[in-house]
């Protein structure tokens, strides 16, 4: 029998020590890694506010396979927001000050989110994040950031396992968006609600991180002129790519190297469901 499409897998990341813990974890790169610790602590809150919003409208999908893949997606989903959680301790346990609260506001958005909005902007809100899951999956795994020879185990495993596995669940979301709802301009207007959101939280974290590691790991943590630019010019492109009318997940080319990484995954994890 062939595996399934969205295997999921249980992962056995042994928590990273405290003691060694070393905020420049990607690449050895501070923008890197400072956006990878933003990412972690907003998936350990956005990902179960992902995977509530799923399952309650799991029961409108009338498409077997779409509801079997969507159910697939949320068991993914469950594996990575509680890795992330158990990684996140040693991240907040190196002491920043307003760290903990911003995320405390961040559980807060998802939480309104959940009390307060409706379907259609949960699901939207997920098909845009998932469209810059996808994309960022893509690039990170092309240029090899969590195989570089600075960057530190077992935040690079983690990392990569999770990116592999966003690639493979990449058109759920969307599918579901328009299998219940529709209709580009909503789309694209969550597109952009939801990216904007993460956005605003990765360069908030930065700033919080950067500038108390810099005084005690030294000038390596700054964030440099160029990766400023960077980070502020790429996000749009990744967002106005995915708001376009004719965007698919399915269309985007995944290159054979990701079901390699994905394969190696599964012979490494613990079940594989
Ligand atoms: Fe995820
Ligand atoms: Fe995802």
């Amino acid at each position: 029998m062939s595996p399934p499409a969205i295997p999921v897998r249980r992962m056995a990341f042994g928590r990273p020590d405290p003691a060694t813990f070393h905020p420049l974890y990607i690449g050895g790169n501070s923008a890197l890694s400072y956006t990878h610790s933003a990412m972690g602590l907003y998936a350990e809150h956005m990902e179960p506010f992902l995977v509530k919003s799923v399952r309650r409208v799991l029961d409108r999908v009338q498409d077997p396979a779409l509801r079997e893949a969507a159910d697939r997606f949320c068991r993914q989903e469950a594996q990575h927001f509680q890795h992330h959680a158990d990684f996140n301790k040693v991240i907040l346990g190196h002491g920043y000050p307003d760290l903990a609260e911003r995320v405390q506001r961040l559980k807060a958005d998802f939480d309104g989110f959940l009390a307060d909005r409706d379907d259609a902007f949960r699901i939207g809100f997920a098909e845009g994040f998932e469209s810059y899951t996808t994309q960022s999956a893509l690039h990170a795994l092309k240029v090899g950031w969590y195989d570089n020879e600075f960057t530190l185990e077992p935040w690079g495993q983690l990392f990569k396992w999770h990116m592999v596995e966003e690639i493979e669940h990449r058109a759920v979301a969307h599918d579901l968006y328009r299998h219940l709802f529709g209709g580009w301009a909503h789309r694209a207007a969550m597109c952009w609600v939801a990216q904007r959101h993460i956005h605003r939280f990765i360069g908030d974290v930065i700033r919080l991180m950067s500038a108390v590691d810099v005084p005690r790991h030294g000038p390596r943590c700054r964030i440099t002129a160029k990766a400023r630019f960077y980070m502020a010019v790429s996000p749009m492109a990744l967002r106005l790519r995915a708001m376009r009318p004719g965007y698919s997940p399915a269309d985007l080319p995944v290159p054979a190297y990701v079901g390699h990484f994905g394969k190696d995954f599964s012979r490494r994890a613990e079940v594989v469901l």
